[in-house]
């Protein structure tokens, strides 16, 4: 595939009006969240559930892609299509995360490392031939007293690129998901800081290994205060924070930056998504600004489900309505009424 092909697919991930469904959570997430939920942990359910989504009647018309796992993209509906089929039939990209989760990084107590970079090239040349056009990559970053350190930011955003560039050469168009989390007391403006520098050396290191811009996705946090923090500033607050971050950390060639929801209720990831696509905001930035949720889209409709079959039209309507809420988000258009409309 040429960069022109990687090009456009990266531009088709944040076209217009649209952003990417984040469905990608491992076995364990996945069984933690339904365990919540009182849905049996059992693969059948993760299934039925992951076939529910993919089937959602008019999820296309806001959703561009969607973020398989790795047991997903294997999958298929109990009338036997691969959901790789499903999606692309609705004109939905499949893409699929392939990190292999975070694990402690040696000499550095409470920091981790995101790993799988071993037989990465083979596993990308699988995926593209299983129908996947895009891949994730997710590094955790927590904020604490003397944290995080420069080792563990410098070795995650090493990771970053060195998938990234793996990626560009199966023809994939990577995300490069950096998260900042929000767990713990930190401020907005540490959170900020902290992103800012994170990108600094994520784009080094971009650069450094020879990603080409122009054909990868940046996943960042919202610049937000930690939840425990006192002092929780309104949407306007935290969208002038998230541009001004971004704008001094993100090189103008990126194509596109989807944000990951990281805790926020959905309503609040809709409402700062929202208040960034105002136009004093919108004219400023120089790259399509959407979402890539995973919870913020996903958790009205687990609890809508319940593990229930009898309740996957509910769940649907559930999923439709929080990617048309995010979609109108992204006009400047959302408004909290919709919320009961
Ligand atoms: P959340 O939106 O739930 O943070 O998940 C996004 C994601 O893809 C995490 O890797």
């Amino acid at each position: 595939m040429t960069i022109h092909a990687l090009m456009e697919t990266a531009n088709a991930m944040v076209a217009d009006g649209k952003g990417l469904l984040a469905m990608d959570e491992s076995t364990g997430t996945c069984n933690r969240r339904f365990a919540s939920a009182g849905i049996p942990q059992t693969e059948e359910a993760r299934r039925a559930y992951r076939e529910l989504l993919v089937c959602t009647p008019g999820l296309a018309q806001y959703i561009s892609g969607a973020i398989l796992f790795d047991e997903t993209i294997h999958q298929r509906t109990t009338t036997g299509v691969p959901f790789t089929k499903v999606l692309s039939d609705a004109g939905i990209i499949a893409g699929i995360k392939v990190d292999l989760g975070a694990q402690a990084l040696a000499g550095h107590p409470g920091e981790k490392v995101t790993e799988g970079l071993d037989g990465l090239r083979l596993r990308l040349t699988t995926y593209y031939s299983m129908g996947a056009r895009f891949a994730k990559w997710r590094a955790v970053i927590t904020p604490g007293t003397g944290l995080p350190s420069p080792a563990c930011m410098d070795a995650n955003a090493h990771a970053l690129a060195r998938y990234a560039a793996l990626c560009q050469e199966a023809s994939l168009v990577p995300i490069v998901e950096p998260e900042v989390l929000m767990d713990g007391d930190h401020t907005l403006e540490r959170c900020s800081t902290i992103t800012h520098e994170l990108l600094l050396r994520v784009f080094e290191q971009l650069d450094r290994q020879g990603v080409i811009l122009e054909a990868m996705i940046l996943k960042p946090n919202m610049v937000l205060p930690g939840l425990g923090c006192a002092l929780q500033p309104d949407a306007e607050t935290i969208a002038e924070a998230t541009v001004s971050c971004l704008l001094r950390s993100v090189p103008a060639a990126v194509a596109g930056i989807t944000f990951l929801s990281g805790g926020q209720s959905a309503e609040q990831a809709s409402a700062r998504l929202n208040a960034m696509h105002q136009p004093r905001f919108s004219m400023r930035r120089p790259w399509p600004l959407s979402f890539s949720f995973a919870r913020a889209l996903q958790q009205p409709v687990l609890a809508a489900w319940a593990g229930n079959d009898a309740n996957r039209t509910a769940a649907q309507a559930a999923l439709l309505h929080r990617a048309q809420c995010n979609s109108a988000a992204l006009r400047g258009e959302y408004r909290s009424a919709m919320e009961n409309a």
